[in-house]
């Protein structure tokens, strides 16, 4: 049979995570919390699921959650807003609602994994535009000069998976900029770590655009805020005529997510801010780390938001990236995630990802374990 996406494998998130558990190392490389959602939480969950909220919800989600996210974020709940099963589905399906076989899409490198196939699974043609090595910047004149009367779609990502870039005002005027010439364009923004920033920096959502909220999906998730990631449960937010057309896709794609987490999220939304701690949060355990670390060893690049810290050791050795995490992984016992697998040519500066949401003590010895690793880079 051929395969519709022949360059897919096994994810590399799941091979690291594979290898570390079977050689015992610290896992650094899947970007999963280590620690428990609130037991409010967890509580509301356990409520519903023994109070006969167990069968499918509406298909745009329960009326409760969606609810709360209109007053979180200023979308109708009746036409604009869809709970999706994680933002993985609102990306899919936001993705699948405007590219048609031929349609280019511009995907900013790094990237995600999930855009290129979901891209190219609508036969959708990717364009790819790297950030600008080593800041990490978006060149917006060379965006603005790889669209065609083709091109269909922008995705972005802020924060961003991997870099910890955040987008800045001049990169959504920009953006603004190349909306108001192109009036075909649409936009997809992965806002999944909104409440992830450090160091003063702000997150400026695309639906604060009153320019870009009328051509953008905006996919987010309850995942990474309340370290909730296999409860599956995100949402878009889309005006109205992009909505329906995502709806027409999501209600076969999955038709409603996990329906006692969705009752459990609105009460929890309801009653708590516990995002506002997010930031303060992670921007401990990422100094924790980094105070730890040996940055003569391995040399760390900003990170402005997510709960990534990227570290070069391109001064050390030239050895390729994919090949060097898994010496870490054996050797050093540390796992992390080469960041040459999120470019679609694999694209290699000598840089690891090491997700730091993760205890103090795990954080702590994994630094300990990377301040005696270069010995194994030679
Ligand atoms: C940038 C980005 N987008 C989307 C997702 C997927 O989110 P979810 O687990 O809610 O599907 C992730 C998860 O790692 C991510 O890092």
């Amino acid at each position: 049979m051929t395969s519709r996406l022949p360059a897919v494998g096994t994810s590399i998130f799941t091979r690291m995570t594979a290898l570390a558990n079977s050689v015992n190392a610290l896992n650094l490389a899947q970007g999963f919390p280590g620690f428990e959602p609130d037991p409010v939480l967890a509580e509301r969950l356990a409520y519903h699921a023994s109070h006969g909220k167990n069968q499918y919800s509406p298909a745009a989600g329960v009326p409760e959650l969606r609810h709360q996210l209109a007053l979180k974020y200023g979308y109708h709940a009746d036409t604009e807003i869809t709970v999706t099963c994680g933002a993985s589905e609102a990306l899919f399906s936001a993705i699948a609602s405007v590219v048609s076989p031929g349609d280019e899409v511009i995907i900013i490198e790094p990237a995600y994994d999930l855009y290129l196939p979901a891209v190219q699974l609508q036969g959708g043609i990717p364009v790819f535009v790297r950030m600008k090595y080593p800041d990490f910047t978006i060149d917006w004149q060379e965006v603005q000069d790889r669209i065609t009367a083709r091109t269909r779609l922008i995705l972005l990502n802020s924060p961003h998976n991997p870099t910890g870039k955040v987008l800045t005002a001049a990169d959504i005027s920009a953006l603004e900029q190349i909306v108001l010439q192109h009036p075909g364009l649409f936009v997809v923004s992965d806002e999944v770590y909104e409440h992830i920033l450090f160091d003063g920096h702000q997150h400026l959502s695309l639906s604060q655009s009153p320019v870009l909220r009328e051509r953008t999906f905006i996919c987010n998730s309850f995942a990474k805020t309340y370290h909730i990631t296999g409860w599956k449960t995100g949402y878009c937010l889309a005006p109205e005529n992009l909505t329906r057309e995502l709806r027409k896709i999501h209600q076969y794609i999955t038709f409603c997510t996990f329906t006692p987490a969705q009752y459990a999220l609105a009460d929890y939304l309801e009653s708590t801010n516990s995002h506002q701690v997010l930031s303060e949060f992670y921007s401990r355990k990422r100094d924790l780390f980094l105070s730890t670390l040996d940055t003569a060893v391995f040399r760390p690049l900003p990170s402005e938001g997510t709960f990534f810290q990227n570290l070069s050791y391109a001064h050390l050795c030239q050895r390729p990236d994919t090949e060097v995490s898994v010496v870490l992984t054996e050797k050093a016992g540390v796992a992390s995630i080469p960041t040459s697998v999120f470019y679609s040519d694999a694209t290699d500066h000598h840089i690891l990802r090491f997700c730091f949401a993760k205890d103090d003590e795990t954080l702590l010895a994994a630094a300990q374990r990377l301040n005696q690793a270069s010995r194994f880079l030679g």
